[in-house]
């Protein structure tokens, strides 16, 4: 049997780190900011962070109930929980998302290798901010090369997938973390002491409130799922390999505060810097890539600072690709019983096609866009903003009403041996907060909830 046989973390730590490691990634440090520029500055702070408590955090731990009670892959868990019925299909919507995300995802992820190369070689070095944005342009609507680092990033998740669970996610996941971590804050320093920074901190953490519109608590919402790597059963089937004694409420505060801390310290890092060198806080995917540069030209040693960084970031992005990975290729594996090295192959090859489309959205598929949108945005469009939140919304939905509560107390403290002292809180905000405002978000964003107030005025 498939199920007897499944691997474990290692240890409660490495369960939290891998965990983690998945949540911490390009989320964090290349799309929060870069949303949070695109949609009205601290005002999308103050919608995340209120969407991080109200709606992260129950499903997440609803995810890792799921998957530390069943032990199964999304989909299956699923099947095994509610044999015959359609509940499955929030795992299939969760296999899709994984495969659809991946192939967007990796092609930034091949655009820190990128950076790793030209730190190395200090062509990043001695430019002023308008060059590193038309390098930037120049490089990623180029054919060839991002198409080979995408690919080389596919292919590296890869090896470490048919490595195994063990060997391979947790021991990424524990050298990169702390290494990170004590980066982001040097770069913290450097740009919070930058001439200018007050503007970039004012319009980080100085909310408007006249910017807040449906579409950017859409969009906020979407950055919470996307960040948390929740909503897709990434956490539920990381959490099938946890140990009986894993503790699901303390993972799922410290992985929540560890990542939203990040996101945090990205955007300190980032906008004064921005403001500082007059580039413009809505410029998009670029924000991070020619933001960056500009604050390692002002630190003594830049380039090797510079080389860390990326490496560093390079790492973030690996840990969470191998945990998208792992949600496809656990499920064609465990669902068609193939073996694990084939069904890795299956995924990766068919990232690898998304991954080139969407590289090539930069440059020559630039005009080819559907509803206005290019392939990559596409993608991202559609997990981030709609397949992750219903997802999340389901899974929240067959947690409080179909789940037997004793059963659900039961795994979420371990038998009885933990307290859970705000258990009727979290069960009240899954059952009914979450669902709730997730469907109105949905409703606001398409316009209904206006037509409906209009319509009994
Ligand atoms: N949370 C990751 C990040 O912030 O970079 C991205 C991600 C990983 C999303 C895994 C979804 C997921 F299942």
């Amino acid at each position: 049997m498939i199920t007897s046989e499944r691997a474990t973390f290692g240890s409660k730590f490495g369960a939290i780190l891998a965990t983690a490691g998945s949540a911490v990634g390009l989320g964090n440090i290349w799309r929060f900011p870069y949303m949070l520029g695109a949609n009205g500055g601290a005002a999308f702070l103050l919608i995340y962070l209120i969407c991080v408590v109200l709606l992260g955090l129950p499903v997440m731990i609803s995810e890792f109930y799921i998957g530390k009670h069943t032990h199964r892959n999304a989909v299956g868990a699923f099947k095994e929980m509610a044999p015959g019925t359609k509940w499955s299909l929030i795992g299939y919507n969760g296999v899709i998302a994984a495969f659809l995300i991946l192939g967007f995802y990796a092609v930034v992820s091949g655009w820190t290798i990128e950076y790793i190369i030209q730190a190395f070689s200090g062509t990043l070095h001695g430019k002023d901010a308008a060059s590193f944005q038309a390098d930037f342009e120049m490089f990623s609507s180029s054919t060839v090369r991002p198409i080979i680092w995408t690919i080389a990033f596919i292919l590296l998740t890869h090896v470490i997938i048919i490595s195994g669970v063990k060997d391979g996610i947790e021991r990424a996941s524990k050298v990169m973390m702390p290494a990170l971590f004590l980066i982001l804050i040097v770069l913290c320093i450097r740009s919070v002491t930058l001439p200018g920074a007050e503007k970039g901190l004012e319009f980080f953490f100085n909310p408007d409130f006249s910017k807040i519109t449906s579409s950017v608590v859409l969009s906020a919402m979407g950055q919470t799922f996307f960040s948390l790597s929740i909503g897709m059963g990434c956490l539920i089937t990381y959490a099938s390999y946890f140990n009986k004694t894993t503790n699901i409420q303390n993972t799922a505060l410290q992985v929540t505060a560890l990542d939203t801390l990040v996101s945090v310290l990205a955007g300190v890092m980032i906008f004064p810097a921005v403001f500082c060198f007059g580039i413009t806080p809505t410029a998009g995917p670029e924000l991070v890539f020619i933001t960056l540069p500009n604050v390692f030209e002002q630190l003594p040693l830049g380039w090797l600072w510079s080389v860390v960084f990326f490496i560093l970031l390079a790492l973030a992005a690996l840990t969470s690709t191998i945990s998208l990975h792992e949600v496809a290729t656990a499920y064609t594996h465990e669902e068609f019983k193939i073996s694990r090295t084939k069904a890795a192959w299956l995924v990766s090859a068919g990232v690898m096609v998304l991954g080139i489309v969407s590289s090539l959205s930069f440059g020559v598929l630039k005009d080819f866009t559907i509803g206005g949108l290019t392939f990559f945005s596409l993608l991202d469009y559609v997990t981030a903003k709609i397949m992750l939140p219903l997802g999340g919304m389901f899974i929240c939905i067959y947690v409080g009403y179909r789940v037997d509560r004793k059963i659900l107390k039961a795994e979420l403290t371990n038998e009885g041996t933990l307290p859970f002292y705000f258990f009727n809180t979290y069960a009240f905000f899954m059952k009914y907060i979450a669902p709730i405002a997730i469907a109105m978000i949905f409703l606001n964003e398409l316009g209904l909830i206006n037509k409906i107030v209009n319509f009994f005025q």
